[in-house]
């Protein structure tokens, strides 16, 4: 089963974009598959750092460009990309102190972020620079 299922509200109107983004949830979808059930392959530590570095080389991909193009709202766009990696630590941390992790706190965090930061940033910046 999908941990995320893709909603057209997390669209920022350009197929290239969404299809990148649609990569990424894939590819939490297939680790999640990959952590959970009788005959797991990946623990929960390994999965939730997995997903930290693909999701930090994609912000750090969207910002190369922005610093390359001197985007006007770098820094505001960065800071929220912060944010998200900041959530996804405090849950790793959850996990190694307390042993604690939710699937739904966590599919949560993400879809809330995602659906917040396409539409807006995303979107704001990929149609400002046609990139
Ligand atoms: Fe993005
Ligand atoms: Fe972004």
């Amino acid at each position: 089963m999908s941990m995320i299922e893709w909603k057209d509200e997390f669209s920022v109107g350009i197929p290239d974009v969404d299809h990148e983004h649609q990569q990424l949830i894939g590819l939490i979808n297939e680790l999640h598959n990959a952590m959970s059930g009788k005959n797991a392959a990946m623990t929960v530590t390994d999965f939730l750092g997995e997903i930290h570095a693909h999701v930090a080389a994609h912000f750090a991909l969207e910002e190369k460009i922005m610093r390359e193009k001197k985007y006007d709202q770098y820094e505001d766009h960065k800071r929220d990309h912060e944010r998200l990696l900041d959530e996804i630590s405090d849950i790793m941390d959850d996990y190694e102190e307390n042993a604690f992790y939710s699937d739904e706190v966590f599919t949560s965090t993400l879809e809330h972020w995602f659906s917040d930061h396409f539409k807006t940033r995303d979107a704001r910046l990929h149609k400002h620079l046609g990139v």
